[in-house]
């Protein structure tokens, strides 16, 4: 899995800016780093400040390291600019206040990586009553990027971009919008892989009704399955044994990518420049990969917007649903 890092190590121009969500640990914090190191303003969007701000310091301590190892491709010049936001993507009120001070602020937004995430929790429901999967990994990233693509759309650049982190767990998932929140099951029932890959082919979905949406504009929406990475994505299944022991024998198999590696597909999506005005790919090893028929179909597609639409209503302006309704009658 190891070798040469495969993204385009260039200097990014130093107002672009990129949010990542989740940047404090794992696959995002690389994310956060290797594009920081690249030159961009770079916002690690997450639910900690102490977190963050140990994650801020330690890629401030590898930037030098790297500087006086000679690393191709990084800025050698001026400080590194990087900064925390406060999101928490299990509330909505949360979501919402990121989304007003991010606003508020003036910043640009040229590319926003939806990283943040959980795996295989437990049946559980957020103050908002959406399955927390639902809500953490997809819902509340759909209402920054609908809040957000304005921003975007008037940041002055042709080329900005929606990354999604999705996950090949999206290809055993199934689609029933009646379904989606799992509240007819019983916590034995709940089928926490099944759940885990329905929030990730609804991110899949959401590339697809984004690009439909946006295919005159500026800004493109692209996926990502990271492969399977040694990150602290298992805190949430510490519990689900047969799970555990996948992921050792995963790695002693050499099957694993260290955060790194898992990080270098989201970098790739969110600064290649030869992907500029690329749309509707799901990204696997920086290459592109099938999505399954069910996040293809449309239908699907715009039941699931529909759906989100309204769980989200109370956050939305008139402009905002307005612009986003479903294309046709459900
Ligand atoms: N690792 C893999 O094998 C793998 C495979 C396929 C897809 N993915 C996807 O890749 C993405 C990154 O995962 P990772 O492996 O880097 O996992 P990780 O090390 O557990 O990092 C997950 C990040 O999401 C954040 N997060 C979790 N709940 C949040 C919430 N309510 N609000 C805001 N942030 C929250 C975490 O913040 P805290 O530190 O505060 O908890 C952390 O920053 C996820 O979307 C995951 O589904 C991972």
């Amino acid at each position: 899995m190891g070798g040469k890092v495969s993204f385009p190590r260039i200097n990014l121009d130093r107002d672009k800016t990129v949010v990542v969500t989740g940047g404090n640990t794992g696959i995002g914090y690389e994310t956060a780093k290797w594009i920081a190191f690249l030159g961009a303003k770079v916002i690690i969007a997450c639910r900690s400040e102490e977190r963050a701000n140990e994650a801020i310091n330690k890629i401030k301590a590898e930037y030098q390291a790297e500087k006086e190892r000679g690393t191709d491709g990084i800025i050698k010049d001026g400080d590194l600019n990087i900064e925390f936001m406060q999101l928490d993507l299990s509330s909505l009120k949360s979501t919402k206040r990121f989304i007003d001070a991010y606003k508020s602020s003036g910043r640009k937004l040229h590319v926003l990586i939806c990283n943040a995430g959980i795996a295989m929790h437990e049946q559980a429901y957020t103050e908002d009553e959406n399955e927390l999967m639902f809500q953490v990994n997809y819902l509340s990233h759909l209402l920054i990027t609908l809040h957000l693509i304005p921003v975007m759309k008037e940041s002055g650049s042709d080329d900005c971009r929606i990354v999604l982190l999705s996950s090949a767990a999206h290809l055993m998932a199934a689609f029933d919008v009646t379904k989606i929140q799992g509240n007819h099951l019983s916590k034995d029932n709940f089928d926490r892989l099944k759940y885990y890959g329905n929030s990730k082919l609804y991110q899949i979905m959401q590339m697809y009704y984004m690009n439909r949406r946006l295919k005159d504009t500026n800004v493109s929406v692209l996926s990502i399955h990271p492969g399977i990475v040694e990150t602290e994505i298992d805190r949430s299944f510490q519990d689900l044994g047969r799970w555990k022991v996948f992921f050792r024998m995963s790695k002693l198999f050499g099957f694993t990518k260290n955060p790194l590696e898992g990080a270098e597909s989201s970098i790739n999506a969110a600064i290649n420049p030869d992907l500029k005005g690329t749309r509707d790919v799901y990204f696997q090893n920086c290459k592109a990969s099938s999505t399954n028929s069910t996040a293809r179909n449309m239908v699907n597609q715009e039941t699931l917007l529909k759906f989100s639409l309204e769980r989200l209503k109370d956050y939305l302006t008139e402009d905002i649903a307005k612009d986003w309704m479903p294309e046709i009658q459900i």
